[in-house]
This record gives structure tokens, C-alpha cells and sequence, in this order.
């Protein structure tokens, strides 16, 4: 009976991982193996990328799974902090007297929180969990959360990020429930602050603005690139890589570039929201072609080592979107695979999948469409919470129950090129929406970029938005090579003969030195998806993992015949996405959104009491800017 019994008891094995205290704090549970709930701390606290120790993430996963924190069998960290520290004392040794001043800065926190963990831990906890905690080197878990929900028995595993103990990109591979580290490269050898530096150098913020360093970067030429390599960091063929620490800053001091560094490039850092300027596009241009080319590089070295087929990625690098999608059309893998919240809020789902296949040793199936489950793994809401929170609030709005009705007044609204809230399911784990917690609008209308930048986002953004397709037409709107896109994490050109052909008033606006004026040329038949160079963030959209949101875009398409529409994150600039209906009608009626849709609820903007300009004023004041 014994054996049967354990069996049992492991079946329901629960276990939390965590990760905290850098930035994307996030808790995830597993029980029995598999994944039931995962959300960042930014979501709860409304402080974008919070760091702080994830209690809110916690409660709601424990919540979620009906388990007392008494009941947990296993916690995991996502990292190791002593071997962070470590790394932390060794560098101030190396790059002291100069390091003198970061170094103290960083004391506090380590000595408050991060050294005596234990006890953080417990504290945090309540003192209410007895059972073991677990701690992964930080590349384990980001291996670890690649690997085990991808769609691949085996597979070989890239890790990019800034940085974790020590290294900073590992090569790997997983199979059936083990995953195996082999080469890595240490800090402060890293494709992610090299990455951060431009991001810090072009005056966007460190770990939140590398987004917009690859929007920008199609606007540019790479002309900095040979200076890059040159001066900045010696790439070998086999994707290693050694950087001059010279033109860095981020050993020693509180900034990520140093005086050499701004000779180089011509100036000191640009200021924020200032201008953009073309030297700032080519050098954006740069170093995206740089990070791509090592990407690709230790791509091609992982395949000659593991000779397999599928390849995983996580670490922060991997959101690079762009260098993932050109890993999947020149790479030498057959399929690639991305960890939807590939940074370090994805570490708390590695953490907790190691136990559960490595301390436990339980085996593992993969799962042909993956085991993340869209990753919808956040807070839902039933439709009485809601329209219980719908008439607290005063707010005017109808009840459809009939889904085909639903979805026929959606997507009239789409196709009359109204701006929509989407708001159903389960909120998404990652960076990314996904058509749970969803602004949308009709990729089509070449309005549509500008009206959801300034009315609804208050940006004045380069970026064009990320279009969800339905999967089954993917490949005739974007070269894809038939690979699907769930995740949004693949960007691909949009195929020929979708492109409008370029006009010669079309080139002179390309050439206007203000960007702004740029972002406006119309380059497909889908332009508020498409960027200046033909290429698009794609989410492909599927019956299985989307549900109603695949509905709605089949509805869409029947209606206007294009299977595309735009998605962007339901929320304004600065403020994390929505998790609650309070914080989507807040955002409905603090912006020009025309609709808003609460699973079965219907609400249009005309019928609702508009909100003082004072207090519109005041939400978008209430998020520092990102
Ligand atoms: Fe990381």
C-alpha cells in the first residue's frame, strides 16, 4: 500500500515558487505538476515591475489553488542570494575604491532582505510555513521555465539575461524531466546590460525601456555597429563574448555607461523625452543588429553541441522579439519555444517546476500545444463579481448572455473603428497581453496607430501595436514559416502582398528628421500592426488556448474579411495591466476608449457619466512614467 500512497501524496504535491527582490516579483503554484495559478507582484500593488516580496501574488495563488500556506509541501527561490552577494563583494574588490558608492547603496537591501532570507522568508510567510525552501541558481529556474511547459521532449536551452549569480547567458539542454547546464558566460560579460546600456544610454529606463530601444531600432541604420565591435565587446563564432569594461559603468558606479563610452558615441546620454534624434535610431539600430547576431551565434553553437531539433529560450534577452524570430527563420532549429514571461517573473515558475521534476523526480510528458495554458494563469472574475462591481459603481451597461450576440456587437464595434477594452478569462502571466486583458481596435484603419497612442495610451509612441491573427490565416499576413505565435514573442515580416507600395511621398516623410511625423506612413493593408520596416510583433490566436477571443477574431473576419486586429496592453502608459474590473472601468473612463466589454457586460462610452477632467488628470498622474 506504501508505494501507492506516495504515489497519491505527490499527486497532489503543492508547491509555491517565488521570485523577488530585483525587479518583476512573482509567485506561481504547481500542484501535483501542474501549473495552476502565476501572476506578478505589479499586477496587485499597481507599482509597475515591483519588486518587492511578491505577498499579493502569493495570497492570490494560494487563493486560487484553495491551499493554506500551512499545506504547502515545497517553496522555491528563484535564485541563490549568498552567491549574488558574492558576486557583489568580488566586484566591489575588483573595481574598488570607484565601486565604493554602489556598493553602499546596495548594502541596506542585502542586509535587510536579501542575506538573512530565511528569516525574510518566514516573516513575509507569517511564520506559517514549516516545510523546506528550495533555492535554484537563477539560470536553473530561467532554464527551468523554458523547458518544462515547452511543447519538446527534449530540447537544446538558451538562458539570456543581465545577469543572475554570476552568469549571465547559459547553453543547455532538457530532456523528459531533467534539464542540464553546460557552458555559461559570467558576469560582468553580459548581453543583457549591453543591452541595458544603450537602453540607459538612449535615456530610456534600465529594464523596463528595452522595448522601445527595439521599436526604435528599425528607424535606423546600424552604422555604430563595427564601433561596437570594435571597442565594446569581442564576439567569437561560437556566440561568446568578452566586453570592455572600460566603457561601462555598471561594476563601479550608478550608471550603466561611462565618460569613455559617451566620447565614442559622440555625447553624453540623451536626456529623457527629449528628442530623438537619427544618431539615436542608428545607434539603436546598432546594438539590436549586435544583440541579434550573438543571439543567432550561440543559436547555431547550442545546435552544433545538442545536434537536436527544438530549441528553448528564457532570460530577459529572450523578449527580444526580434532576435527571436530571426533565430527562427535563419537559425538552425526546426522549432523554437519561448517562456511567455521569459524574465525574471518567470524565475518563480522555473523555481517550483525543478522540484516538482528535480528534487521529486517526477517524470514528465510534454504537451503538444505546451503547458502554460495560454499563459492565462492569473486572477479571473466571475460575471455576478462583476456586475456587482458595475452598479457600486454607477456604471451604464447591458448584460449579454447570448455569446454570438456578444461578439456581433464587438465586432460591429471593431469594424465602425471603435476603440475596445477587452477584458474575460483569466489575466495573463508576462509582460504581454493576450487578449484577456486586451485594448483592441481594427488593424486596418490607418487612424487607429495614433488614436490609441495619444487617446488611450497618452504616448506619443514609435512603436506600432502587436497584431493578433488567427492562427490559421498567419501565414498569409506574416512569414512565419508556419510556426505559430501564441505568446507574442516572434517578430516577423509581414508578407508582400500585404505591403503598400512606397510612394515618393511616403520616402520624403521617411526621411523627416521628426519621428513622430514617420510613424505615419501607411506600409501594409494591416498599418496600425506594421513597423516602418514591414515587420510585426505577431500573436497568433487559437481555439484551444484563446477561447473567446478566437471567437471574436472569427467573428471579425467574417464581418470585415480581415482576420487581424490590433491588441495592446489594457492600461496607460506607466501603470501596470489591469488585473481587476475596478481598474479596467477606471482606465475605460479615464480614456477615450470607446467600449469597454467585462466578460458578458457591454458598456459604451456615450452612456456613461463622464469622469472631472480633475480626476482623469489625477489617474494619469498616479503612475510614474516608464
Ligand atoms: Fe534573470
Amino acid at each position: 500500500m506504501k508505494p501507492n500512497g506516495s504515489r497519491n501524496q505527490l499527486r497532489a504535491t503543492k508547491i509555491l515558487g517565488i521570485s523577488a527582490f530585483y525587479h518583476d516579483s512573482s509567485a506561481a503554484l504547481i500542484v501535483g505538476g501542474e501549473i495552476r495559478a502565476a501572476a506578478q507582484e505589479e499586477r496587485f500593488t499597481r507599482k509597475k515591475h515591483d519588486h518587492h516580496f511578491p505577498v499579493h501574488a502569493i495570497d492570490y495563488c494560494l487563493e486560487e489553488g484553495g491551499i493554506d500556506l500551512e499545506n504547502l509541501d515545497y517553496i522555491g527561490f528563484y535564485d541563490k542570494p549568498r552567491a549574488k552577494f558574492d558576486r557583489l563583494i568580488e566586484t566591489h574588490a575588483t573595481f574598488a575604491p570607484a565601486s565604493f558608492g554602489s556598493y553602499l547603496a546596495a548594502l541596506p537591501l542585502w542586509l535587510r532582505s536579501k542575506l538573512p532570507l530565511h528569516y525574510e522568508l518566514n516573516r513575509a510567510l507569517r511564520n506559517r510555513y514549516l516545510g523546506r525552501y528550495v533555492f535554484a541558481d537563477h539560470h536553473e529556474s530561467h532554464a527551468a521555465s523554458a523547458f518544462f511547459p515547452s511543447p519538446f521532449q527534449e530540447a537544446a536551452i538558451l538562458t539570456l539575461d543581465g545577469v543572475g549569480e554570476w552568469a549571465t547567458t547559459t547553453l543547455g539542454w532538457g530532456r523528459d524531466n531533467r534539464v542540464t547546464l553546460t557552458h555559461e558566460i559570467r558576469f560582468p560579460h553580459s548581453l543583457g546590460l549591453l543591452y541595458s546600456a544603450f537602453t540607459y544610454y538612449l535615456g530610456f529606463r534600465v529594464n523596463s525601456g528595452e522595448y522601445k530601444l527595439m521599436g526604435l531600432a528599425p528607424y535606423g541604420e546600424p552604422k555604430f555597429k563595427d564601433a561596437i565591435y570594435q571597442h565594446l565587446v569581442d564576439v567569437k563564432d561560437d556566440g561568446s563574448f568578452w566586453m570592455d569594461q572600460s566603457y561601462f559603468n555598471y561594476c563601479a558606479g550608478m550608471t550603466m555607461t561611462s565618460d569613455k563610452f559617451h566620447r565614442l558615441f559622440g555625447g553624453p546620454p540623451r536626456k529623457p523625452e527629449s528628442f530623438l534624434t537619427q544618431r539615436d535610431m542608428d545607434l539603436a539600430a546598432s546594438v539590436q543588429l549586435v544583440c541579434e547576431e550573438v543571439m543567432l551565434k550561440c543559436a547555431r553553437q547550442l545546435h552544433r553541441l545538442t545536434r537536436m531539433n527544438n530549441l528553448v529560450l528564457a532570460g530577459g534577452v529572450a523578449l527580444n522579439c526580434v532576435g527571436n524570430g530571426r533565430i527562427l527563420r535563419e537559425g538552425p532549429f526546426e522549432n523554437i519555444w519561448i517562456q511567455p514571461a521569459a524574465g525574471d517573473a518567470g524565475g518563480a515558475l522555473g523555481v517550483a517546476l525543478l522540484i516538482w521534476h528535480h528534487v521529486l523526480a517526477q517524470p514528465r510528458s510534454a504537451n503538444p500545444k505546451d503547458a502554460q495554458c495560454g499563459s492565462l494563469l492569473g486572477p479571473q472574475f466571475s460575471s455576478d463579481e462583476i456586475e456587482n462591481v458595475l452598479k457600486e459603481t454607477g456604471a451604464c451597461y447591458t448584460i449579454i448572455t447570448d455569446e454570438d450576440d456578444l461578439l456581433e456587437r464587438v465586432a460591429d464595434l471593431l469594424s465602425a473603428g471603435k476603440v475596445v477594452g477587452w477584458f474575460q478569462d483569466r489575466m495573463e502571466f508576462g509582460p504581454r497581453a493576450l487578449g484577456a486583458r486586451s485594448i483592441i481596435g481594427d488593424a486596418r484603419s490607418p487612424a487607429m496607430q495614433a488614436a490609441m497612442n495619444l487617446k488611450i495610451k497618452y504616448r506619443e509612441s514609435f512603436r506600432p501595436f502587436a497584431p493578433s491573427v488567427l492562427e490559421e490565416d498567419a501565414d498569409e499576413y506574416f512569414d512565419l514559416k508556419s510556426y505559430s505565435s501564441p505568446y507574442m514573442l516572434l517578430v516577423a515580416p509581414v508578407q508582400g502582398r500585404h505591403r503598400t507600395k512606397s510612394t515618393v511621398d511616403a520616402r520624403q516623410l521617411m526621411s523627416d528628421p521628426d519621428l513622430r511625423r514617420r510613424v505615419n506612413v501607411v506600409r501594409s493593408d494591416i498599418p496600425a500592426t506594421t513597423h516602418v520596416d514591414y515587420s510585426a510583433r505577431v500573436q497568433t490566436v487559437d481555439k484551444i488556448r484563446n477561447g473567446r477571443y478566437y471567437r471574436l477574431l472569427k467573428r471579425f473576419k467574417e464581418k470585415s474579411g480581415c482576420p487581424v486586429i490590433v491588441n495592446t496592453s489594457f492600461n496607460i502608459r506607466g501603470e501596470p495591466i489591469v488585473c481587476t474590473p475596478q481598474e479596467a472601468y477606471r482606465c475605460f473612463l479615464g480614456t477615450e476608449m470607446d467600449a469597454l466589454v467585462l466578460e458578458n457586460a457591454l458598456l459604451l462610452k456615450e452612456e456613461q457619466t463622464s469622469l472631472p477632467s480633475a480626476a482623469v488628470e489625477s489617474y494619469k498622474q498616479s503612475f510614474e512614467l516608464d
